[in-house]
C-alpha cells in the first residue's frame, strides 16, 4: 500500500514538473477547472491575445500564466497602482517587447510604456540618480532571477512606502523544498540557490512586510514599510 502510494506521488509529482511553470497545484483537472471558470470567461480580449502570440513562442515557457495575470490585474486595481515597473519594459531582448506591442497598441495603451532597452540594473542605477526614490507603487520582477538580489537593493528605494514590489519564480518549479541532490533541469538547478538566497534575504529584510504565494510558479509580495 505504501509502495502503492508512492508510485502515485511520484508520477504526479515529475507529470507536473512538466507544467509546473504554470501552476504548482497537485492536480491538473483542478488548475483547469480555475482556468476555464474564473480565468477564461473574464479574460480581456487583448490578454487572450498576448496569450495566444506567446504560446506559439518558443520560449512560452517564460510567460506569465493567465491566472498570474488576473491576478496582478485585480491586485493593481485593489492597491489603485498608478505608476508601475515591470523589469520586462527595460530588457535586454527587444524583440521580446516587440512580440506584444502589436496588441498594446491595439489595446490603446503603448503610450503607457516607456520601453528601455539593455540590461535593467543600470536603467535602475539611473533612476536612483534621477532622483526616482519612492515614486513607484507597483513593480514587477520576472527577469534574471541571478539578479534578484540586486535588483532588490535598488528597487527598495524606488518603490514608495505602502507600495508593493511582487517578486515572480519564487517557488522556482517547486525546486526550492527539494533536496539539494533530487534531480533537476539544469536551469532549474543553477538559479535554485539564487532564489532559495532571495527568499531568506526577503524573509529577513525589516524594511518590507511579505508574503509568499503559490500562484504560477510563486510570487512573493513585498508591501514596503519603512
Ligand atoms: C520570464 S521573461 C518575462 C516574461 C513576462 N513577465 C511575460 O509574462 O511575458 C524574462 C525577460 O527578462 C529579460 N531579461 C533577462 N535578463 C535581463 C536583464 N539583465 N535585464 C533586463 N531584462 C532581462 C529577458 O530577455 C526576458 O524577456
Amino acid at each position: 500500500m505504501a509502495e502503492e502510494k508512492q508510485t502515485t506521488t511520484t508520477t504526479t509529482v515529475s507529470r507536473h514538473s512538466e507544467v509546473g511553470h504554470k501552476s504548482l497545484l497537485q492536480s491538473d483537472a483542478l488548475y483547469q477547472y480555475i482556468l476555464e471558470t474564473s480565468v477564461y470567461p473574464r479574460e480581456p480580449e487583448a490578454m487572450k491575445e498576448l496569450r495566444d502570440i506567446t504560446a506559439k513562442h518558443p520560449w512560452n515557457l517564460m510567460t506569465t500564466s493567465a491566472d498570474e495575470g488576473q491576478f496582478l490585474a485585480m491586485l493593481l486595481k485593489l492597491i489603485n497602482a498608478k505608476n508601475t515597473m515591470e523589469i520586462l519594459a527595460m530588457d535586454i531582448n527587444r524583440e521580446n517587447y516587440e512580440l506584444g506591442l502589436p496588441v498594446i497598441e491595439k489595446a490603446g495603451v503603448a503610450h503607457k510604456i516607456e520601453f528601455r532597452e539593455g540590461p535593467a540594473l543600470p536603467v535602475l542605477d539611473q533612476m536612483l540618480e534621477d532622483a526616482c526614490h519612492g515614486s513607484y507603487d507597483f513593480i514587477f520582477v520576472d527577469a534574471d532571477k541571478d539578479n534578484y538580489i540586486n535588483y532588490h537593493k535598488r528597487l527598495i528605494d524606488l518603490v514608495k512606502v505602502g507600495g508593493v514590489i511582487g517578486y515572480d519564480n519564487t517557488l522556482w518549479n517547486g525546486s526550492v523544498a527539494e533536496p539539494a541532490d533530487a534531480p533537476m533541469r539544469k536551469y532549474v538547478r543553477y538559479y535554485r540557490d539564487f532564489v532559495m538566497e532571495l527568499n531568506k534575504a526577503l524573509a529577513a529584510d525589516p524594511r518590507i512586510e511579505i508574503c509568499m504565494l503559490p500562484v504560477g510558479d510563486g510570487i512573493t509580495l513585498c508591501r514596503r514599510i519603512s
